[in-house]
């Protein structure tokens, strides 16, 4: 049967084996002796991207098979072919669909049309993948989750949406530290608070940063104004700035406390140059684990 990958619960089983393949892989230095030959990857894009977009390319590509990217206004969906149409259409050509969509709601609308497996890159309510290369990422880093303190700082957009589930599922203790005007889905934070329980961990909210961070391993941070959010620039810094990632709110955590960001990072604003650029930060091994992590998914899904 397909398997869609557009929520991070999608991964609730299997999550630790896809961290382990991705490892595994990671290892192989993009010698994998083609698995995926003969498979074409559709990659649907309605947002701008860097990383999603060069690591699903370069990820299919050294796994044997071949990437098509696709702007959604460059295509009849973009110009009134709907998504379910365009699902099926294209399920007819290609073996698996990524799609970096505005609104989730479409996206599970393909996700439920197309027969072949879709993967989300990214949408207003997670980013499932940038979710596996973390935890990947972490497991690399500090050799496992269990006991590990993980804070989220800033936004609850998305990407904190996808790593509540993430750390439950992995069994991290995490805290959204947020201001209550921009916690993260409140729906996903129960849902996650109950996986989290199961797997011996806690999940937690916040609202003051130098009390959340205190003794964390590890500190994540995300952009203030998210694609598709009109909040301007001042407002944003206003409300965010007391949460940014400086070299005073890392000090209260471990030592060996890593900085993590999914990027692209406004610097000097969710966190500063020091930081980003000090010995703490692992955002660009971070950044390269999107490939390996991505590679895990598409083997997985497609082979
Ligand atoms: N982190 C991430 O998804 O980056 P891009 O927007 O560049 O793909
Ligand atoms: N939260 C950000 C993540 C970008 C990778 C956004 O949605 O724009």
């Amino acid at each position: 049967m397909k398997r869609n990958i557009i929520s991070v619960l999608d991964m609730k089983d299997d999550m630790h084996q896809l961290v382990d393949l991705a490892i595994k892989l990671k290892a192989e230095r993009g010698n994998h002796g083609d698995p995926l030959k003969g498979k074409s990857l559709a990659m649907i894009f309605e947002k701008p991207s860097t990383r999603t977009r060069i690591s699903f390319d370069v990820a299919i590509s050294e796994l044997g098979g071949h990437p098509l990217y696709i702007h959604s206004g460059d295509s009849q969906m973009g110009h009134g072919e709907t998504v379910e149409d365009t699902a099926r259409v294209m399920s007819r050509f290609v073996h698996g669909i990524m799609y970096r969509a505005y609104d989730y709601k479409i996206m599970d609308r393909l996700g439920d049309a197309a027969t072949v497996p879709v993967i989300s890159g990214l949408d207003n309510l997670e980013h499932p993948c940038q979710a596996l290369a973390d935890m990947m990422t972490i497991k690399e880093i500090k050799g496992g989750f269990k006991g590990r303190k993980f804070v989220y700082l800033g936004d609850g957009n998305n990407v904190c949406n996808s790593l509540l589930y993430a750390c439950a599922i992995m069994g991290i203790d995490m805290v959204a530290c947020c201001p209550a005007v921009r916690m993260p889905n409140a729906e996903i934070m129960l849902g996650a608070a109950r996986i989290a329980e199961e797997n011996g961990s806690r999940i937690e909210a916040s609202h003051k940063p130098y009390e959340a961070c205190k003794d964390a391993d590890v500190l994540y941070t995300d952009t203030w104004i998210s694609m598709g959010d009109d909040t301007p620039v001042e407002t944003a810094t206003r409300i965010f700035m007391p949460y940014q990632i400086n070299k005073d709110l890392l000090a209260v955590a471990k030592p060996d406390c890593i900085v993590m960001h999914c990027l692209p990072a406004h610097r000097n604003m969710e966190i500063t140059d020091e930081v980003m650029d000090g010995p703490n930060s692992v955002v660009f091994d971070q950044a390269e684990n999107r490939l390996h992590a991505q590679k895990a998914v598409l083997y997985t899904l497609l082979k």
